[in-house]
C-alpha cells in the first residue's frame, strides 16, 4: 500500500487571506493562481500495518514531533475516507525552499494529499482531491491542477463546496513569473497566524472583503482575454490591499523588508521606462513579478542587479498533480 506523488507551487494573483472555518479550512473569499513549473515537492506514501505511528522523513531528516501532529490530523482526515486505522511513513523531498514564503506548504499538502489517497486505493476525483487538500493547507487546494487555478470559496458549512477548479490549463497561455529572493531573515508571522490575526482585529478587512469578490470577476475577464496588463493591474493591487490589512491589526505587523521595497520600487520604474511588470508578494519578504515571456530576460537582469537581491528564478506556469511509478528521492 504505497503510492508516489509529485505537485507544484503555486502563486496567488488574488489571495486567500482568512478563514471562516479554520478547523475545515475554509475560506472567507474565493482566490485564484499560477501553479509554477519550477518548484515543487515529491513525496512517497507507504501505509502498513508493521507501523506505530506516523513518520515523516522531510528532505532527509525526522521530522519534529509538532509536525507529526500535523501529519496525523491530516492522515486522519484519509484514513476517515478509506475506513482504516493504519499508521504510514511519508517520506518527502521539497525542491522548494521549505516555510521560506516559497509555497511549500502548498506544494507539501497537495503531493500528500494524492500520494496518500492513491496508496489507499481512494478513487479520488480531482475535485475531491483539492477539497482534501485544502484541510491541510488551503492554498494546497490550488495545486491540485495545472495552469491558471481558481480556489472557490464555496457557501456550505461542512465545506463539500470548497474545492478548486481549472480556469486554463498550464499550455494556455504563457505568463512569466520571476521568483525574486531577497536577503532577508525567516518570516516572524506564518500565513496562518497572520491571516487569522487580520481577520479577527484588523479594521481594514472589510475593506479587503468590499472588494476581493470584484478583483476576482476582473482577473477571470483578464485570463480569459489573454489581456496581460489587465492582470498585472488587479494582481498587485490585490497583493497591496492584502498586505494593507496587516497594518491595521492588532499588534500590527508586516511582511516587507527594505529589500522588498526595493523590488517594488524597480518594478515600478521598470513599468514607467516602458517595460511592464507587476508584483505580487505573499505572506513573506520575497516577492514575484509577472511579466510577459520575451522581456523576462531583461527584467531578470535589471532586478538581480540590485544589490539586496540574491536570486532571480523564472518560472512558468506549470502542471497539476503526478504519480510517479518510481522514487527519485
Ligand atoms: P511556506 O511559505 O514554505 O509555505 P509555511 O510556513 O506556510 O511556509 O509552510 C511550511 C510548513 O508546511 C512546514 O513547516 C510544514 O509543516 C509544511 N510542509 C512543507 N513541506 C512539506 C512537505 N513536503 N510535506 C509535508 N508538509 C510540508
Ligand atoms: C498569502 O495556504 O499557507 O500565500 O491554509 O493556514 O495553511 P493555511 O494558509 P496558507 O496561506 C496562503 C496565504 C497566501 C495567499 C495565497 O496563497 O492565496
Amino acid at each position: 500500500m504505497e503510492a508516489i506523488a509529485r505537485a507544484h507551487t503555486n502563486i496567488a494573483l488574488i489571495k486567500y487571506w482568512g478563514k471562516r472555518n479554520s478547523q475545515l479550512f475554509l475560506p472567507t473569499n474565493s482566490s485564484l493562481s499560477i501553479t509554477l513549473d519550477h518548484f515543487y515537492t515529491e513525496t512517497k506514501v507507504q501505509f502498513s500495518d508493521q507501523f506505530e505511528k506516523d513518520s515523516l522523513l522531510l528532505d532527509g531528516n525526522q521530522a519534529a514531533d509538532k509536525e507529526i501532529v500535523k501529519i496525523t490530523a491530516f492522515l486522519n482526515h484519509v484514513r476517515n475516507l478509506a475506513g482504516t486505522k493504519t499508521f504510514a511513513k511519508v517520506t518527502s523531498v521539497n525542491h522548494v525552499p521549505t516555510a521560506a514564503g516559497f509555497a511549500s506548504s502548498a506544494s507539501g499538502y497537495a503531493a500528500l494529499a494524492a500520494a496518500a489517497s492513491k496508496a489507499l486505493q481512494l478513487d479520488l476525483t480531482g475535485t475531491e482531491l483539492s477539497a482534501l487538500a485544502r484541510q491541510g493547507s488551503g492554498s494546497a487546494s490550488r495545486s491540485i491542477f495545472g495552469g491558471f487555478v481558481e480556489w472557490q470559496k464555496g457557501d456550505n458549512t461542512d465545506g463539500t463546496d470548497s474545492f478548486a477548479t481549472q480556469v486554463l490549463d498550464e499550455q494556455a497561455w504563457n505568463v512569466s513569473v520571476l521568483s525574486v529572493v531577497v536577503e532577508a531573515g525567516p518570516k516572524s508571522v506564518s500565513s496562518r497566524d497572520g491571516m487569522q490575526r487580520t481577520v479577527e482585529t484588523s479594521p481594514f478587512y472589510e475593506g479587503w472583503l468590499a472588494t476581493v469578490e470584484e478583483d476576482l470577476k476582473l482577473m477571470k475577464e483578464a485570463i480569459n482575454d489573454r489581456d496581460f496588463t489587465q492582470l498585472g493591474e488587479i494582481a498587485e493591487a490585490n497583493a497591496l490591499k492584502m498586505h494593507a490589512t496587516t497594518l491595521g491589526a492588532k499588534p500590527p505587523f508586516l511582511y516587507w523588508q527594505s529589500a522588498t521595497l526595493d523590488v517594488m520600487q524597480k518594478v515600478m520604474e521598470l513599468r514607467q521606462q516602458g517595460l511592464e511588470a507587476y508584483f505580487t508578494i505573499d505572506a513573506g519578504p520575497n516577492v514575484k513579478v509577472l511579466c510577459e515571456p520575451e522581456n523576462e530576460q531583461m527584467i531578470k537582469e535589471k532586478l538581480a542587479a540590485l544589490s539586496s537581491v540574491r536570486d532571480v528564478i523564472v518560472c512558468h506556469p506549470g502542471p497539476g498533480i503526478q504519480y510517479l511509478s518510481d522514487w527519485n528521492g
